[in-house]
């Protein structure tokens, strides 16, 4: 069992990043890059904190029980805020909409916001690859709807096939069973693109990488190992329960064979790996997992992904301390002076150096030293 820290500080309360860019500089549209050179691409959009399961990596009981303060309604950004907000993200070169929360699909009529979102075009006139990020208990309910609101792809998390462990690491005694009806509903409803993410643990779950493996094979469904990071305050986390990538790739490959793919976008998360046919090359059919290794080989240098928190604070990464407040600005002016928002992302993004995956040991060490929390990943959405 990981010892786990109790925050004695609300995550919720860091002080707003005040860029000390000016934001009179004049107003930039089309591609914006930051002080690294990345471009923005990826938006992750967290619709809501709550969430019906407790992993304890994510939201431990001890901390997320039935006392804990959640947002209230009136601070969560309204769909329209969203959509307001995306539109200037997208002028500035985000390609990638991604909904999560906590989970999603608690957010009372979220397919409202995707038929909203499905609006936006990128300046050349092209659609925004609009996706989310679901634990999967609602998605055999919602998936017919989901896909006629503009959802053409879906990531459902899923830790283990044995109903004992997945039970336990959600800690809700949610059966396995129901996900897997979840996956298939959004399959039957024609939303071809679905990912299954895996936190690994070793101890907790690394047994489970063969069975998954063996089930999704072939499914059409693409399989991805996500290395157990030490994301917000409250998991415990620990290096001796980190499961190198590599290490999950020697296991699979010892009874699957496996090739290396070629990444399909610049700054993605997982490196993809084909099963091998006969003939030794990727046979298709088979597909194809991923592995996702934030801890031992960061992925910092082409990192495109922004990240919009439940009550509308912007964070440059999944580890900065403080985000910048854009909900004031929304609510504070109209669509007509939208060029404000736009001017405040386009500064925030150009000021931007994050790089925590890359500077781990050392940054842990201040942050030990000096007290400092990290938003909960639940908050500023995965
Ligand atoms: P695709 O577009 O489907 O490839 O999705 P993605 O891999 O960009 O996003 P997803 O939400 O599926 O990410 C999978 C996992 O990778 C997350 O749950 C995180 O554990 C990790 N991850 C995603 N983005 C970042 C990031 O910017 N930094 C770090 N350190 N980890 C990330
Ligand atoms: N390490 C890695 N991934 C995490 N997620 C949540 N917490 C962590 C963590 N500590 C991922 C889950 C899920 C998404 C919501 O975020 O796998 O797919
Ligand atoms: Fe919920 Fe996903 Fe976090 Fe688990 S990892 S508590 S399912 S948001
Ligand atoms: Fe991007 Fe920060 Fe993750 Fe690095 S740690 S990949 S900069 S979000």
């Amino acid at each position: 069992m990981l010892a786990r820290v109790i925050p004695l500080l609300d995550h919720r309360q860091f002080v707003e990043r005040q860029s000390a860019h000016s934001f009179a500089e004049p107003l930039v549209t089309g591609e914006v890059r930051d002080r690294l050179q990345r471009p923005l691409r990826d938006l992750r959009i967290s619709v809501t904190d709550r969430c019906n399961f407790r992993c304890a990596y994510c939201m431990p009981k001890e901390v997320f029980g039935s006392d804990y303060q959640y947002l209230p309604h009136s601070s969560l950004l309204s769909f329209e805020e969203i959509t307001r907000v995306a539109r200037q993200f997208v002028a500035l070169g985000v390609r990638k909409i991604r909904l999560t929360g906590g989970e999603p699909l608690l957010r009372k009529n979220l397919e409202e916001l995707l038929v909203q979102l499905t609006t936006l075009n990128t300046p050349d006139g092209d659609a925004i690859d609009l996706t989310m990020t679901t634990n999967g208990s609602l998605l055999a309910r919602k998936a017919v709807a989901l896909k006629a609101a503009g959802l053409n792809r879906v990531t459902v998390s899923l830790d283990a096939l044995d109903d004992r462990v997945f039970k336990r690491m959600n800690d809700v005694d949610f059966p396995v069973a129901k996900v897997l009806d979840g996956i298939e509903a959004a399959q039957a409803a024609g939303i071809t693109n679905i990912k299954v993410n895996m936190v690994v643990q070793r101890g907790v779950n690394d047994q489970q990488i063969m069975p998954m493996a063996r089930f999704f094979q072939g499914s059409g469904v693409a399989l991805r190992f996500i290395e157990f990071m030490d994301v917000g305050s409250t998991n415990g986390w620990n290096m001796d329960a980190v499961l190198p990538s590599e290490a999950v790739i020697r296991t699979i490959s010892e009874h699957m064979p496996l090739v290396r793919l070629q990444a399909s976008a610049a700054g993605e998360t997982a490196q993809r790996w084909g099963y091998a046919g006969p003939n030794g090359q990727h046979q298709p059919s088979l597909g194809e997992i991923g592995v996702i290794s934030s801890v031992t080989q960061a992925f910092c240098g082409d990192c495109n992904r922004a990240r919009l928190s439940t009550e509308g604070r912007l964070f440059t990464c999944l580890f900065a301390g403080q985000g910048f407040d854009l909900r004031h600005i929304l609510r504070g002016t109209t669509t007509a002076e939208d060029e404000q928002l736009t001017r405040v992302i386009n500064s925030v993004w150009r000021g931007r150096a994050d790089r925590y995956s890359q500077m781990r040991s050392s940054v842990r060490q201040q942050n030990n030293s000096t007290h400092q929390r990290r938003p909960e990943m639940s908050y500023i959405g995965g």
